[in-house]
């Protein structure tokens, strides 16, 4: 039987167009094999009104009517989309996003989820998500843009590091490992020495010192489509390696949701005080954002603060959403894309999703890949995204990545989903798998 359906969850703000088409069938290409896109794929899937669902990676954990294209460029997705005659395109990693695939999809004539490189600069420049920020009073730490070949900026950037507790980001995308949290003189100055070794390519030049706040983190979602937003409930990620937040930054551990924290009000009202003001600003300056905005934020003993922005589904939060999506899928992406997302509130399924990642030997520093997996079976509540896996020629799953599998449950309440999603970990663990065994349980803290 059908799990219950909150039916008011959500609200949209701004004014109401047309709504998105009933009868419409629906041909989708996926850019993006990952977790996230995994998830998404998944939750597609049961819309009805997909016809064809394209996948441009192989995934082994890919729903059975996916069907494989490889294809890594703008021009190869674009043939593609063109090939299989595609209603809407979905590029779910921001590192296309960031380099102009959305532009030229919309180019060619194809409805596009995710914005357009203009707009994905929330993400790709956390100078420009700064000046944003500042743009629409967005509240977030107090931050110096420094410009290394500036040496009046490079002079007050090592004055702000003499003083610690500053936050060092590298300006530009750095796959997560561009942030350094530094409570010291020493540690700052490591991380300017660090960013400015060119470790991160076209990102070093440029960088961010943010003061350093304190609290937990919330992953706080809308879709938008250029000029209205829907609130997504709130998710909490395990970014460290280690249980009780220590080790190295990662990807993602885990993540549950909704997060106690932020309940579906606070989350409607940060909406109107973050995303929307953000998109508008986009908007007006002739950039409207079409996609997913994610606000990283941080819960200070001040209130809600933004440490930043991304421009895609988070990974893993995404994963738990999927399980809790209780709607069409595509009536949402597919509006946020033409730009009309449709009258009314999707809903979601009552209760809580968690996602446990289980990560390669090595992790976050290297990935042992190769090894064998166990089959994952899916179960009742339960299931398996993978991330980084791949089938050898007789057929053998094993590791191929980072973080390989997450092992997502959905429970009426948030301790039996995460009972579920620990009680199949077991059954998967191969050769020098790492996890973290308390995701989700300080819910809220
Ligand atoms: N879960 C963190 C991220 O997707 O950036």
């Amino acid at each position: 039987c059908s799990p219950p359906l909150v039916t008011s969850c959500l609200r949209i703000y701004g004014p109401q167009l047309n709504d998105c088409p009933e009868d419409i069938d629906m041909r989708v290409v996926l850019v993006g094999f990952g977790g996230r896109e995994a998830a998404l794929a998944w939750r597609m899937v049961k819309s009805e009104k997909l016809t064809s669902l394209t996948v441009t990676g192989d995934n082994p954990g890919w729903p059975a009517e996916a069907v494989v294209v490889h294809a890594s460029t703008p021009d190869e997705w674009i043939s593609l989309a063109r090939e299989v005659r595609a209603d809407l395109v979905v590029v779910g990693p921001e590192a296309p996003l960031a380099a102009g695939a959305a532009d030229a999809l919309v180019a060619a004539g194809f409805p596009t989820f995710g914005p357009t490189r203009e707009a994905a600069r929330l993400e790709s420049s956390k100078a420009f998500a700064k000046e944003i920020m500042l743009a629409t009073g967005v509240d977030t730490a107090a931050a110096l843009v420094v410009d290394r070949s500036d040496p009046q900026s490079v002079a007050s950037a090592r004055a702000r590091c003499a003083r610690g507790q500053v936050v060092v980001k590298a300006d530009g995308l750095a796959a997560g490992k561009g942030v350094f949290v530094c409570r010291t003189a020493t540690e700052a100055e490591e991380a300017l020495e660090a960013v400015w070794s060119g470790r991160f390519g076209e990102s070093s030049d440029r960088l961010v010192l943010e003061d350093l706040l304190e609290g937990p983190e919330v992953s706080l979602f809308a879709i938008c489509d250029g000029e209205r937003i829907v609130m997504l409930p709130s998710a909490q990620d395990h970014k460290q390696l280690g249980d009780g937040g220590v080790g190295p930054m990662t990807g993602g551990m885990g993540a549950y949701a909704p997060c106690p924290l932020i309940d579906r009000e606070a989350g409607d009202e940060l909406g109107e005080h973050i995303h929307l003001p953000v998109i508008r600003e986009l908007a007006r300056r002739g950039h409207p954002f079409r996609g997913l905005l994610y606000a990283g934020l941080m819960i200070t003993e001040d209130g809600p603060k933004v440490l930043e922005f991304n421009v895609r589904f988070g990974d893993p939060e995404c994963q738990p959403l999927m399980m809790l999506w209780g709607d069409d899928l595509l009536d949402w992406l597919y509006g946020a894309a033409i730009g009309q997302l449709p009258a009314g509130q999707p809903r979601f399924i009552e209760g809580s999703a968690c996602c446990v990642v289980l990560a390669s030997a090595g992790y976050p520093l290297s990935s042992d890949k190769g090894q064998p997996i166990p089959e994952p079976v899916e179960s009742d509540g339960v299931v398996v995204f993978h991330s980084g896996t791949r089938r050898d020629d007789s057929g053998v799953l094993r590791t191929n990545g980072g973080r390989v599998l997450g092992i997502t449950a959905q429970g009426s309440t948030l301790d039996e989903a995460r009972s579920l999603a620990y009680a199949a970990l077991p059954a998967l663990i191969f050769p020098g798998s790492q996890h973290r065994s308390d995701i989700a349980a300080q819910a809220g803290t």
